[in-house]
């Protein structure tokens, strides 16, 4: 059975039985404390705390989930996916343990023309929580499993939560024995790789504290309502209804494996080191895919590190089994081929999705090839151990896993020290953390939020009114609930109507001020910590602030204005970028405030000054045109009816607001504040455009006075370089261009009189010429002669003692020792290489060299060495 058939099936069960059909979130998680959805109840966790009331009761998914976790595992068992999809159902206060247990067993034993998956009810085993005897119950009186394949196990494998604060609550697991040819036998107890978790029922029912370990953690009471939350392995399922032996063999992943393995020139199935790596391949390719179809690009940090780590790996994997050629063309329209019937999206994104991998692919090819200069180097220098510092360079700089960098290193005889490394690696990580810490959303812990959430959702008012009056809801100081806010003290207000509008959208927050009775409070930041709920971050001019009392947000116009003009000035630069480029230049991610735009894009290469001059030239034009700028209300499949351009990994709530310029011009969903007409922009000035990571660029530009201003900056630079060449501006280039000229002319003559000076030499060395075995040489070190000169030396001393010459010349030249060699004819004919006696003479020097039989080079880094280097260079002709 199709993993796509499995799906359909999970999706049509759920729905005759009174479940809500809701698509899968994207995999970028919008709870700022989880990076990527890990489970498929995560979209839902606001319900089951009671943050957001449900909007149904009964819900069914099949999610899209993420998890690197235990990325070293990946190839190497079953069962390991750092993409995998969860089968869910969920009810939010409404059925529990007796329904959860019956629709399980019903869908998995279910025949499968009556749209169950035909499992074989003898083969299926259970487990419950060891004081949930309840479950057992249910599980007699609602299936055909005997009490004896039925097993209690401990907190550890049955109890369920995220890991941190949030809903847990006891579980029961189904499990599938895959026979005796797999394992003892003894049921999940005894055996998990015979036995094969494939569905989890969690009875959610209470919240847990932070901390703890995962067998003993705090309970701090029930939820509001009792939950269910299930999560079938999709990709489980499908290995063992199609009969093969892993979730790297099923129709959706192993096409990858076939290509990995065509490339290579290997059978899979021949050697399992191999077949590790190929399915190593093959779950990070489809991985990669996924994020970036939902909008993650490659990057130094966050969740476009994890994505550079499943490329790169996925890289490195291929090398392993000896594929060194781009690859990524074939290995991304493979998995998409494989994933479209699922994810019918993907055939859209997929352009965009294959540039950014391509430039990564290129990339990190040639950070490689980099990366293995520096070791080569680091290697020949090094005497038994490479340091732990080059091995943290390469990991850190070149991206060098620590696993390639030791294979390199052992190869040649060395071995790394981990220690050192290890160290490094800590301090780093060390570091990284803190800065995490510093930009964390506020001070105050989610759950604070949570709570003045669910008194109601903030009332945004400043899209009409640059004023509003509300209640204070509440105040927080130092992370902690307070009932005031004194002179000088800083702190979070909440308020239930706001006119101050809070960063979100690539728009700036706000600058205003709040007052009310007897207080003033400066805002210095407002945010959005959770969905809904606005926190100013304020600090008390004078007075005091309390809870319950009535306040007056006030925006300051003249900023408003500016972030007006500054949002609008970005839509324009979007629609423009894509007039002038096509329609695949979409944004990727966006920043303004009042004097500034930033715009984010894909596209793979630096624009030229003319594509940039064009864009620059339509976003003026569609200012001038005086446009209108209009924002309505509408349902999200109206929107793109409209064709509202959407960004990708963004959700979007039922109704959602598509703000335009000039019509169809520009149809964007947007929750920013806007000029009411184009011409209130005033000007746009691009002032820069710059590589973001692969495959992406940046647009930067000044808008409205700042841009005038930033041209009037320009036109006086232009003024102040006039003067100094004392030229008029308009001869200014030609004079530059000139004064370069000259200066290149006199360097060509300086280097001409050095190299006259370096051959006026000659005849005194010519005259210190030796015959040594029949030939004539010349072995000499000069002072302060750098390399073109000392080769210049060395030919033409060659040409004047004939066939038979041999010539070896050393200096050092700003420091560094360099040796020349040259031989004639005849004396490369008696067996006399310039390249080699170069070679011996950079060994002594600590570098390397070499070059032809009649002309060779070397150097080093011991510039003390020299004389003994030529004596040793000599003493081999002889
Ligand atoms: N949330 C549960 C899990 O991830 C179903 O196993």
């Amino acid at each position: 059975m199709k993993t796509a058939e499995i799906k359909r099936r999970w999706l049509e069960f759920f729905e005759r039985k009174g479940h809500t059909v809701v698509p899968s979130a994207p995999l970028i998680s919008q709870d700022p404390t989880l990076m990527f959805v890990v489970a498929g109840m995560v979209p839902f966790i606001p319900y089951m705390t009671g943050v957001l009331p449900a909007p149904y009761s009964r819900a069914t998914s099949v999610q899209k989930c993420v998890r690197t976790l235990d990325i070293d595992e990946v190839g190497k068992t079953t069962r390991h996916g750092t993409f995998f999809q969860m089968n869910g159902n969920f009810s939010f206060g409404d059925y529990f343990k007796e329904e959860a247990i019956a629709y399980a067993w019903e869908l998995l034993t279910g025949k499968l023309e009556d749209g169950g998956l035909g499992f074989d009810p003898e083969r299926l085993w259970v487990t419950v929580y060891q004081d949930d005897d309840e479950a057992i119950d249910y599980w007699l009186k609602n299936s055909s499993v005997p009490r004896e394949r039925i097993q209690k196990r401990g907190m550890k494998d049955n109890y369920w939560s995220t890991g941190q604060r949030g809903p847990a609550g006891p579980c029961s697991e189904i499990y599938f024995d895959r026979g005796p040819e797999y394992g003892v036998e003894g049921g999940p107890e005894a055996d998990e790789d015979r036995y094969i978790e494939i569905w989890n029922l969690v009875f959610m029912q209470y919240e847990r504290a932070d901390g703890g370990t995962k067998d003993h953690y705090e309970i701090l009471g029930e939820l509001p309502k009792k939950n269910i939350d299930t999560g079938m392995g999709l990709e489980r399922v499908a290995f063992l209804l199609q009969g093969v032996e892993n979730i790297y063999e099923i129709d959706q992943v192993r096409p990858l494996i076939d290509v990995a393995a065509e490339l290579s020139g290997k059978r899979y199935g021949a050697n399992e080191q191999d077949d590790v790596k190929m399915r190593v391949v093959a779950d990070h390719i489809r991985s990669a895919l996924m994020l970036m179809s939902d909008g993650v690009t490659p990057s130094n940090e966050g969740r476009g590190y994890i994505l550079r780590r499943l490329l790169r790996r996925s890289i490195r994997a291929l090398r392993l089994i000896g594929v060194s050629e781009p690859s990524f063309e074939r290995l991304f329209t493979t998995s998409k081929n494989a994933m479209v019937e699922a994810y019918p999206e993907l055939e859209e994104s997929f352009p965009r999705v294959l540039r950014s991998a391509l430039a990564e692919e290129a990339g990190f090819r040639r950070t490689l090839e980099a990366g293995t200069v520096v070791l080569e180097d680091a290697i020949s220098n090094a005497k038994g151990t490479l340091g732990g510092d080059i091995a943290f360079l390469l990991h850190d700089t070149y991206g060098f896993p620590i696993d390639l960098t030791q294979e390199i290193a052992e190869e040649n005889g060395l071995s790394v020290d981990r220690e050192e490394f290890n160290r490094l690696m800590t301090e780093q990580k060390q570091r990284a953390k803190e800065d995490a810490k510093s930009k964390k959303v506020g001070a105050a812990g989610l759950q604070v939020y949570s709570e003045f959430r669910q008194k109601g959702e903030t009332q945004f008012l400043g899209y009409e009114s640059l004023s509003a009056e509300g209640r204070v809801l509440g105040l927080i100081r130092d992370g902690e609930v307070t009932q005031s806010l004194r002179e000088g003290e800083l702190g979070e207000l909440f308020i239930d109507k706001t006119s101050l509008y809070a960063e979100s959208g690539g728009q700036a927050a706000d600058a205003g001020i709040i007052r009310g009775d007897g207080f003033e409070l400066e805002v210095l930041d407002v945010q959005k910590p959770v969905k809904g709920l606005f926190s100013h971050k304020v600090r008390v001019l004078n007075g005091e602030v309390t809870t319950g009392t009535i306040a007056e947000t006030l925006v300051d116009a003249n900023w408003r204005l500016g972030a007006c003009q500054a949002h609008s000035a970005t839509h324009v630069v979007h629609a423009a970028l894509r007039q002038v480029l096509g329609p695949e230049a979409l944004q990727s991610g966006s920043f303004n405030k009042p004097g500034y735009m930033r715009l984010d894009f894909a596209w793979g290469e630096a624009l030229s000054e003319s594509a940039k001059s064009e864009i620059e030239e339509v976003s003026n034009l569609a200012i001038r045109s005086d446009l209108a700028v209009s924002a309505q209300f509408m349902t999200l499949p109206e929107a793109k009816e409209w064709g509202a351009i959407a960004l990708f990994g963004e959700t979007y709530d039922e109704s959602v607001r598509v703000v335009q310029v000039g019509g169809p011009w520009s149809r964007e969903l947007c929750g920013g504040t806007h000029v009411s007409r184009s011409s209130q922009i005033g000007l746009v000035s691009i002032s820069n455009e710059s590589s973001v990571g692969s495959g992406a660029r940046r647009i930067e530009a000044f808008v409205g006075i700042d841009a005038l201003r930033n041209l009037t900056r320009e036109r006086d630079l232009v003024k102040r370089l006039a003067a100094s060449v004392k030229a008029p501006a308009a001869e200014l280039e030609s004079k530059i261009a000139d004064a370069l000229e000259e200066l290149r002319q006199a360097n060509r003559k300086i280097a001409e009189l050095e190299a006259a000076q370096a051959l006026a030499k000659l005849p005194a060395l010519l005259a210190s010429a030796q015959e040594i075995a029949g030939l004539r040489v010349l072995s000499a070190k000069l002072e302060n002669t750098n390399s073109e000169s000392l080769r210049n030396l060395a030919t033409a001393a060659r040409d004047q003692l004939g066939g038979k010459a041999v010539v070896i010349l050393g200096a050092e030249f700003e420091s560094r020792p360099t040796v020349m060699v040259a031989c004639g004819q005849q004396a490369i004919e008696q067996g006399i290489k310039a390249g080699e006696l170069a070679k011996a003479a950079s060994a002594e020097l600590g570098g390397g060299g070499g070059g032809k039989a009649d002309l060779a080079q070397g150097g080093g880094t011991d510039a003390g060495k020299l004389d003994a280097a030529i004596a040793i260079a000599a003493g081999l002709i002889r």
